[in-house]
Formats: structure tokens, C-alpha cells, sequence
């Protein structure tokens, strides 16, 4: 596996290899990996020639400075996994921000609306954020393909759509979400819960999945209160939003919907912690 941590050294391996026929993969991440970015890997892997793994906290996408401080870091470990698990042609990014950035990105995106509700609403240019550092590292590196989770189904969605506003020549592939044995999806910001938040965390998921048994006895907006009160009657538990929404344009819905796929959307915080899960209804 190699290392790269400036754009002309991945760039000269890259060129090459691409102008061969190669297929590269990218799964582009922020670190601190766990199973669920593993789980991206292990695809790429099994699809291309080729497969880089990006880790770079993108400071544009953070709209709370604390957020970005405290985010978990931990490069040398992350190699180390992926060292393991990666062959001798694969490459890991883990570039500086200067790379990434050389100066300022001032561009701004157009998400057709994806970005109104929910992270879009809540989290204030974080999306603009993603954008700009997505499409950087499809410059830089290229891909065939790319892999994200359907984790942050809304991220997905708006990726899909400037790649295919932009033209960019890469195929999205979208991998379903990892849990932990008591369902917590599996997220870097998880080691930041103290056990007790760690083990009411297990909630979440566990109401999400209570909900979509209950999609064909009561209404949506039954479903939604439902939802809303167990989670916020937790402790230090705080429900941002829950959203059901229609998974293509992602506005939220007030009642079912039928044959058109519809996904429910969350976001808490728990102590200082923000979290964020999904589950598709139908
Ligand atoms: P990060 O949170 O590190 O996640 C990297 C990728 O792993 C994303 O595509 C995310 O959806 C996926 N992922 C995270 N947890 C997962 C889980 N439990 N199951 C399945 N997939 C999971 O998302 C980002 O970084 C950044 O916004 C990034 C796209 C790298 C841009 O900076």
C-alpha cells in the first residue's frame, strides 16, 4: 500500500495506471474509521484495480468551530488498519489542508433543493462544504467510482446530484449503513458519547425500527410524534429533527406515499454529541 500526501505524487501514480484501463475506487473519509468505512473499503476493493482511501478532516464543511476541534483524529492508526487490509497497488491520501486548498474555495453549489431540509437546514453551509471538497478530490485523483454511505443518506444524495449537474465522469456507489450489535450506527463521533450517552444512544435506532413497524397501523404524523417523544423524553437526549421524507427529493412528506420510496431521517444530540441515523419505510 502507498502513502501520498501531496496531489502531483498521487497524481503521477494515478495518471498511468488510468491511462492503462485500470478502474480506481475512492472512498473518501474523514478518519477515525470504524466498520462502516471498512465496509466502503472492502467494496471498492472488490470492484476496482485499484482503491484509494482519502482521510482529511475538510475544515469547510464544519459550520461549528468546536465540532471541527474536537472531531476524532487518529492518522497513524487508520493507516495502520487499512494497511492490513489494502494490496500493494492501493493508496491512501491523507493530505494537509493546503493541498486541498491552496487558497480559499469560494465556489458555491446549487443542490436543486436537496439542501433545504434537514443537515441542509440545520448545519449551514456544511453541505457547500462537502461539495467543495468532494469535487476537489475528484480533480486531484479521478476515480471510476466512488463510495458512500447510505449513513448520511442526504450527503448521498446531494453528491449524486452535483456529480451529475457537473458531468463528472465517476459512478456513485451507495454501500447500506453498519450498526453496532445494539443497532447504534456506527459513526467516529460515537467515541466521544460517555458510556451512560453511549448506552442510551442505543435508543435511536431502536425507536426507528419501532417506527417502521408501525407505518401500516397509524399516520405519519402519529408516526413522527411517536418518535419525537420517546427520544426527547431520554436523558440529555435532544431531538433536532425527525423527517420522513421522499428519498429522491427529500422533502419531508405529511402523509404516506405510495409506491415512491420514502425514508425517515434523524438528528440528536445527545450531550454535546450530535448523531444522525436513517431507515427506509418503503
Ligand atoms: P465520514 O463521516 O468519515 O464518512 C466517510 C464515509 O463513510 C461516508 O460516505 C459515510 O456515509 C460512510 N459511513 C460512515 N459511517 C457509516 C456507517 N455506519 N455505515 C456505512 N457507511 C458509513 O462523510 C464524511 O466523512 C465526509 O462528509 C466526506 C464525504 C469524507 C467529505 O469530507
Amino acid at each position: 500500500m502507498h502513502l501520498f500526501t501531496d496531489n502531483r505524487s498521487i497524481g503521477e501514480y494515478l495518471l498511468p495506471l488510468l491511462a492503462e484501463g485500470k478502474t480506481v475506487g475512492l472512498v473518501p473519509t474523514m478518519g477515525a474509521l470504524h466498520r462502516g468505512h471498512l465496509s466502503l473499503v472492502n467494496r471498492a476493493l472488490s470492484e476496482n484495480d485499484v482503491v484509494v482511501v482519502s482521510i482529511f478532516v475538510n475544515p469547510t464543511q464544519f459550520n461549528d468551530p468546536n465540532d471541527f476541534r474536537r472531531y476524532p483524529r487518529n492518522p497513524e492508526q487508520d493507516i495502520s488498519i487499512l494497511q492490513d487490509r489494502m494490496r500493494g497497488e492501493d493508496a491512501v491520501f491523507h493530505p494537509p489542508v493546503e493541498e486541498i486548498y491552496p487558497e480559499p474555495d469560494t465556489r458555491t453549489f446549487d443542490f436543486g433543493g436537496l439542501d433545504r431540509f434537514m443537515e441542509g437546514a440545520y448545519r449551514p453551509g456544511h453541505f457547500n462544504g462537502v461539495a467543495q471538497v468532494v469535487t476537489r478530490l475528484f480533480e486531484i485523483l479521478n476515480p471510476t467510482r466512488a463510495y458512500f454511505g447510505e449513513k448520511d443518506f442526504q450527503q448521498l444524495a446531494i453528491i449524486r446530484h452535483i456529480t451529475k449537474d457537473l458531468n463528472i465522469p465517476v459512478e456513485i456507489v451507495a454501500c447500506p449503513i453498519v450498526r453496532e450489535p445494539d443497532g447504534l450506527a456506527m459513526s467516529s463521533r460515537n467515541v466521544l458519547l460517555t458510556p451512560d450517552e453511549r448506552k442510551t444512544a442505543a435508543s435511536i435506532s431502536r425507536a426507528l425500527s419501532r417506527a417502521r413497524a408501525m407505518r401500516h397501523k397509524a399516520t405519519l404524523t402519529e408516526v413522527k410524534q411517536w418518535v419525537t417523544e420517546q427520544l426527547s423524553q431520554l436523558p440529555d437526549m435532544e431531538v433536532e429533527y425527525f423527517e420522513i421524507v421522499d428519498d429522491r427529493t427529500l422533502v419531508p412528506l405529511s402523509r404516506w406515499q405510495k409506491n415512491k420510496g420514502t425514508v425517515g431521517c434523524i438528528a440528536v444530540k445527545l450531550g454535546k454529541v450530535r448523531l444522525i441515523d436513517n431507515i427506509r419505510f418503503s
